[in-house]
């Protein structure tokens, strides 16, 4: 392995998501075996610009592959957006040596890191950081399995009270852009219908749906909405079902943060810290601009570019099993 970097540097940055401490210690401890210096910086690129930066050893790391957030904290930073600011953050880089970039978190934070490598060359990898799924060229992101998990237990949890009182509850979960977290939790909770910012939503559609499940006497329902969805969000929807549906005891539960916190589960912990050692491995091979992900179990390295514009296709099947699975 050719050792062209020397120091590194990780930051968090944007939406935090539960595991990104599991692959920052994998990052650090794999740094500090392969004998480079690791510098952590604080609250993503503000701490980049106000020279928030600190040499971490491997006890830097102890004891928090197993908690929610990030150490490093998380923020989203204005002056980055330009060229000047950038020029400000990279000078803290610059005077400590640091000739190595890992970035963990989501499109925006990946878009910073590209024209950082564009503008002054330093070699950049991004770990995919977010609850959403929302980048392309990886299965999975590092928080999204845990976020379903939490989204799942706090919707069986709202079934057995609507089972109670034969009501209808539309459920919002996260997803601003993106239906994953919708679609995963809405399958696995048995959801009668599911919008996501992916697909159109008819509401004529769900309206015709639950009226026919109405005459099968099939009275506990639950719709599980996206936050980014078209329509507007679960507070929408249920207007309009409480509107021409007024028989239906309609109620709406916005799940919110919660999903974004919480300990990480075994699988957001397994690819954080696959991820975290190959970031290192990608950056002494002489790697950059790329993200590290994982694609039927094999790691991927996807030029950041690409990672952040393509989409991926929600596969109709998706849907299609929700409504048969509903029936
Ligand atoms: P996420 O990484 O979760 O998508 P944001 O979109 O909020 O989160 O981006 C995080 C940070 O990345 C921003 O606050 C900003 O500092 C930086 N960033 C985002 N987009 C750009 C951009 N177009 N140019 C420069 N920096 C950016
Ligand atoms: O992390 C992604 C995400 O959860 C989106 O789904 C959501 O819209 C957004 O973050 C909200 O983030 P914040 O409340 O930090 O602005």
């Amino acid at each position: 392995m050719s050792n062209k970097v020397n120091k590194i540097a990780i930051l968090t940055s944007g939406g935090d998501s539960p595991g990104m401490n599991a692959a920052l210690r994998a990052v650090v401890r794999t740094g500090l075996y392969f004998g480079l210096e690791v510098y952590g910086i604080m609250r993503g690129y503000s701490g980049m610009m106000e020279d928030d930066i600190f040499q971490m050893d491997s006890r830097s790391v102890a004891n928090i592959i197993q908690r929610g957030g990030t150490i490093l904290k998380s923020a989203r930073c204005k002056e980055f957006y330009t060229p000047e600011g950038r020029a400000k953050a990279y000078a803290n880089l610059e005077r400590r040596g640091i000739d190595g970039l890992v970035v963990i978190g989501g499109d925006g934070s990946f878009t910073g890191a590209m024209k950082l490598q564009a503008e002054f060359g330093i070699p950049v990898i991004g770990l995919p950081g977010t609850i959403d799924k929302d980048l392309y060229g990886t299965d999975f992101t590092i928080g999204f399995d845990t976020a379903v998990n939490t989204a799942v237990e706090a919707i069986d949890k709202i079934r057995d009270t609507a089972d109670a009182h034969d009501r209808l509850f539309i459920v919002e979960v996260m997803g601003r852009h993106a239906g994953y977290i919708a679609l995963h939790s809405g399958i696995a909770t048995g959801a009668e219908t599911i919008l996501i910012p992916e697909a159109s939503t008819n509401m004529d559609d769900v309206i015709a749906s639950l009226s026919e499940k109405e005459k099968r006497k099939k009275l506990v329902n639950i719709i599980v909405v996206a936050e980014g969805d078209a329509f507007g969000g679960a507070n929408e929807v249920a207007k309009v079902i409480k509107e021409r549906l007024p028989k239906f005891d309609t109620k709406v539960s916005i799940l919110g943060h919660i999903q974004r916190g919480g300990s990480p589960t075994c699988s957001d912990r397994l690819i954080a810290s696959r991820m975290g050692y190959h970031a290192i491995e990608a950056l002494l091979a002489g790697k950059s601009n790329v993200m590290v992900g994982i694609v039927n179990n094999e790691m991927s390295y996807t030029p950041l570019e690409i990672a952040i514009r393509e989409k991926d296709v929600i596969d109709e099947d998706w849907l299609r099993i929700v409504k048969i699975l509903a029936s």
